[in-house]
């Protein structure tokens, strides 16, 4: 990759850094949805697991309390701060590591089972990251990941979204793709057998439609750094982008509950 790439990479990670470093709020949300990744992978005490892209260690936090040996990794310390202390209330160990998921700093073959809710999808090279979450697993280990599909309402948040941001830097992914049973197919490739795909749905409690906008334009990564750019650039812009948000989480707004499907996998490393 030429210099010039690698820095605009670099560049996006650090942006993606600044924003996800007020998501911990949305813990009470993702907490749910790590049990049943945790079950669902079908984690058992002794296990050495990897939580990719932790945030503040929900997925963790779990699979440690049931006594697995837990590694928890994400790019934000901020989060990583809010995962200490959570662990430390729920009396459980975990090593909890800053770092990148296209990078990991583990050896080759060293855990059972390689999680992520949500998570390694935000990483720009998809084939990078989920080499790396593949390598560091064991032959006949468990990789489990949550994922939001394109045709759902945060795969179709994330494509609002980007109408309104600048396009993304040469050669990265966006995270929806994650989220189509054929793509992840073809990303764990041969590497893997028997992948199993489940659909769930979380949730969000909301008393209006401003008032799921406003939390998330708090808490999420991309939304955060995308209102902090247009409050300063363009307020008429912001507007037609709340506008449109609105009419989106409209169609899954129903009894105060926001419904977001999304899509979990699970696969043997071959
Ligand atoms: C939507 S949050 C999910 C957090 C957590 N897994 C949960 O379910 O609550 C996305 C997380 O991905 C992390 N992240 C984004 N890019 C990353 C990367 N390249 N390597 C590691 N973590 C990353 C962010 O810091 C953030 O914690």
């Amino acid at each position: 990759m030429e210099k010039g790439d690698m820095n605009q990479l670099e560049s996006f990670k650090a942006m993606q850094k600044q924003g996800w470093a007020y998501f911990a709020p949305l813990e009470a949300h993702t907490t749910p949805q790590a049990a049943r990744l945790v079950k669902r992978a079908g984690i058992r005490a002794g296990d050495r697991v990897l939580d990719v892209a932790c945030g503040t260690g929900v997925v963790a936090i779990t699979a440690a309390r049931l006594g697995a040996r837990v590694t928890g990794l994400d790019l934000t310390p901020e989060l990583l701060a809010r995962a200490r202390e959570n662990s430390r209330i729920a009396e459980v160990e975990v090593d909890w590591r800053e770092g990148d998921v296209e990078k990991l700093p583990f050896a080759d073959a060293f855990f059972d089972a390689v999680l992520s809710q949500y998570g390694h999808i935000f990483a720009p090279r998809p084939e990078t990251a989920i080499a790396e979450m593949l390598r560091v697993l064991k032959p006949g280990g468990t990789i489990a990941f949550s994922t939001w599909p394109p045709e759902l309402y945060v795969g179709r948040m994330f494509a609002l979204t980007s109408r309104y941001m600048p396009p993304l830097p040469p050669g990265v992914s966006p995270p929806a793709l994650w989220g189509d049973p054929n793509v992840i197919r073809d990303r764990l490739g041969a590497a893997v057998k028997d992948i199993v795909f489940d659909r769930a749905v979380m949730l969000v409690p909301a008393l209006s439609l401003a008032h799921h906008r406003t939390f998330t334009e708090r808490t999420a990564g991309p939304i955060v750094k995308l209102v902090e750019a247009l409050t300063a650039s363009d307020p008429g812009r912001l507007a037609a982008f709340r506008r449109e948000y609105d009419a989106l989480s409209a169609e899954y707004f129903e009894d105060n509950l926001i419904r977001q499907g999304y899509l979990i996998t699970r696969a043997t490393k071959g």
